[in-house]
């Protein structure tokens, strides 16, 4: 089974991928956690490109970064666990593209669709967890989590976090655009506390099985 999460930064998606992962361990699963872009030694590289280069990468280069960074992630790590019958839980996956490359950045969404395809290799998730949260309060929780104080400095925050509340605005909408349109898609308020947020997610999967 693959289970995603998506939101925008700062939406509190990695506890409850902990906190999911330890729900499903208990009741026996056996449970790999991956995040994106990264997860095998080449997708971890073009990551620190990604996220950590202060150069200026064009809206198709960046597509082609992470899009290349899935395919080894999916090739190498996701097809073979899922065939060994493991739960896999992602933290992000290609609904990150279409969101933040497609509506943020303004790339064709059809083009986008087509290369979310060959970077995934056909692979749909089962289910995704989307976490909506406004960009404001995102943000607000992104500096405590740096212990970064609100007159920051632009550098503390890494390539992606640095492109602006407009830019994370046309993100949200993108993902509740896809939401709307997506069977697999769960919209949680982000703005919950962590523990009820993580009871909707059991829930949920509790009426599917
Ligand atoms: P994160 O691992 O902290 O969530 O950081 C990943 C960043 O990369 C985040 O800002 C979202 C962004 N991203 C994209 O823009 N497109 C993608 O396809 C993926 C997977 C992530």
């Amino acid at each position: 089974m693959l289970i995603t999460f998506e939101g925008i930064d700062g939406a509190g998606k990695s506890t409850q991928v902990k906190k999911l992962k330890k729900h499903l361990t208990e009741k026996g699963h056996e449970v790999l956690t991956l995040r994106e872009p990264g997860g095998t030694i080449v997708a971890e590289k073009i990551r620190d490109l990604l996220l950590e280069s202060k150069h200026e990468i064009t809206p198709v280069g960046e597509l082609l970064l992470f899009s290349a960074s899935r395919a080894e992630l999916v090739q190498n790590v996701i097809m073979p666990e899922l065939e060994r019958n493991k739960v896999v839980i992602l933290d992000r996956f290609y609904d990150s593209t279409t969101a933040y490359q497609g509506y943020g950045r303004g790339l064709d969404l059809q083009v986008l669709e087509r290369i979310n395809s060959i970077s995934s290799f056909g692979l749909e998730p089962d289910l995704t967890f989307f976490l909506d949260i406004s960009p404001e309060d995102a943000l607000i929780r992104k500096f405590s989590e740096k212990s970064i104080p609100l007159a920051f400095e632009e550098n503390e925050l890494d390539r992606m976090e640095s492109s602006g509340l407009a830019f994370y605005q046309k993100v949200r909408n993108g993902y509740l655009k896809l939401a709307e349109s997506n069977k697999r898609f769960v919209l949680l308020n982000a703005s919950e506390k962590p523990h009820d947020i993580h009871s909707q997610i059991v829930a949920k999967l509790n009426a599917m099985t």
